[in-house]
């Protein structure tokens, strides 16, 4: 499974790029305008497809079909790995198709059913991002929709990948893995979290602390 960053806080996906264990990176506007303050957004996009080498999503925010895809060429003119994210309306599956006609690589965002889901890999999207979290919020099960959308696309053989989103908590990364999504995209809290594990850190105690009664040096 892929690990995406969800993220347009450029620090932050220096430290998790530095790693390598990032293999792209996904934004929207509210993340973009808590990072952005006088600059243009544009230019933090490009930063962003300068640090990660792999697909960035940038997304529209014009509401109509045509003015969507005047502004998914614009994004995607910032860097050959920009993925342009589209909302999962009516407007926004028609940019999607226009936009995969034309050879760029999409993101349909804002899925919150299989039904949806559906339509997105009819529309010819590279991506689709199921919101786990939000529906976790409003007491649904986000996972149920990851494990439905899986067994529609492998049913009919549909190529778009499920980009698991929303994503709250360590649990949700494992039971995206678990349940075959393609792609998972965390804020960089979350990224850390995964590396966390008490008896890591008591057994690495444990060894230090017996290594020492040596005086010994590597
Ligand atoms: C997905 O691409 C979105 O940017 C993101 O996962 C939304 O998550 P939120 O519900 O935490 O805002």
């Amino acid at each position: 499974m892929k690990i995406f960053l969800d993220t347009a806080d450029l620090d932050e996906i220096r430290r998790a790029a530095d790693a390598g264990l990032v293999d792209g990176i996904t934004t929207n506007p509210s993340l973009i305008s808590k990072v952005a303050g006088d600059r243009d957004p544009k230019e933090i996009y490009l930063k962003i497809c300068e640090i990660v080498d792999g697909p960035i999503s940038l997304e529209v925010v014009a509401t109509d079909r045509e003015t969507m895809v005047v502004e998914g060429r614009k994004l995607a003119a910032i860097h050959e790995n920009a993925v342009v994210k589209v909302p999962l309306t009516e407007d926004g599956l028609k940019a999607c198709r226009d936009l995969r006609s034309e050879g760029f690589s999409t993101n349909v965002t804002l899925c919150f059913s299989v039904s949806q889901a559906l339509l997105a890999a009819k529309a010819g999207a590279t991506y689709v991002s199921p919101f786990v979290g939000r529906i976790d919020d409003i007491s649904g099960e986000g996972m149920d929709l990851i494990h439905q959308i899986r067994q529609v696309y492998d049913t009919y053989g549909y190529e778009t990948q499920i980009l698991a989103a929303s994503i709250r908590h360590p649990v949700h990364v494992v039971e995206s893995m678990m349940l075959g999504a393609d792609c998972c995209t965390m804020p960089p809290k979350v990224l850390w979290q995964l590396s966390k594990h008490p008896l890591t850190d008591r057994g690495l105690e444990g060894f230090l602390a017996d290594w020492n009664k040596l005086g010994a040096e590597i």
